[in-house]
């Protein structure tokens, strides 16, 4: 019997890099072998390790739409770190490493019939873009949906492809913290957008979040206000991964789960706040 190491990456080619922000690059990747690409399949909120070799693997949430699984996956990388930034200097046709998918991801199962509040900041938009495209491409499974979406500035609004394709389906407000002169959006911080526009709220409501810990963590009482109740509010908590497959350590909570083989989605009501650093 084969037996795969699962610290053993698989060949994925650089189909396209897609340059969203002065730091943000998008790289839609593919399977070197056929058979695995299409084999390939992930829930929303999963993610995928990739490496650059010579200079290590950092965890990415898979960005595209899970139904498209089978012909491509993307990941979209900021430039922060050795790996990243490597990750910023491929070019199609390079061949990168990918362990995935990892994790959980969002309980879906639990969203059907309900209305959702999807609230993202910052890079987090890419943790729930997987499920923001499952939502769009069956809209008649949900009441109504929200996106609520807040960047720095608006030269740094990523997949802004997305951003008009979800609208179509979708309410989708934006907001930024320092306008220029092209911006008619909201101003201001994500989690004020939930007292400036209609959003649902009680008992039918789910809420997904992420972003900033501090925007977590001052959107939960904002939620738990408008009715939701604490096992309906998920927070992605991906950025405490390292390793993804529960050997380094790195991301356990305090409650003794690991983000990479228990979430990185959790309900609140499953976590402690002071996690949420
Ligand atoms: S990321 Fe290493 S144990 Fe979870």
């Amino acid at each position: 019997m084969k037996f795969l190491s699962p610290y053993v990456p698989k060949l994925a080619k650089v189909l396209d890099v897609i340059e969203e922000t002065p730091d943000i690059k998008t790289l839609k990747l593919r399977y070197i072998d056929e058979e695995e690409q299409r084999r390939f399949s992930f829930r929303p909120g999963q993610f995928a390790e990739v490496s650059v070799f010579g200079y290590g693997e950092a965890p990415f949430a898979i960005a595209s739409s899970p139904s498209r699984s089978s012909e491509h996956f993307e990941v979209s990388v900021r430039a922060v770190g050795t790996v990243t930034r490597a990750i910023h200097a491929l070019k199609p046709g390079d061949i990168v490493g990918v362990r995935a998918p990892l994790g959980k991801g969002f309980p879906i199962e639990n969203f059907y019939d309900m209305n959702v509040i999807v609230l993202a900041g910052g890079t987090g938009l890419f943790a729930v873009s997987s499920l923001l495209h499952y939502i769009c491409e069956h809209r008649h499974e949900f009441r109504d949906v929200v996106l609520l979406y807040g960047s720095r500035e608006p030269r740094l609004i990523p997949r802004r492809y997305d951003l008009d394709y979800w609208s179509k389906y979708i309410d989708v407000y934006l907001t930024v913290d320092k306008p220029d002169e092209t911006w008619r959006g909201f101003v201001g911080v994500v989690t004020q957008l939930l007292d400036k526009v209609p959003t649902p709220r009680g008992p039918h409501t789910v809420a997904c979040v992420c972003g900033p810990p501090i925007m977590m963590r001052v959107s939960i009482p904002k939620l738990l206000s408008l009715g939701i109740s604490r096992n309906r509010i998920y927070l992605s908590l991906e950025w405490k991964m390292q390793c993804g497959i529960g050997k380094c350590g790195h991301c356990m909570l305090s409650n003794g789960k690991y983000v990479c083989l228990d979430g990185p989605v959790f309900a609140l009501s499953e976590i402690r706040e002071e996690d949420i650093r």
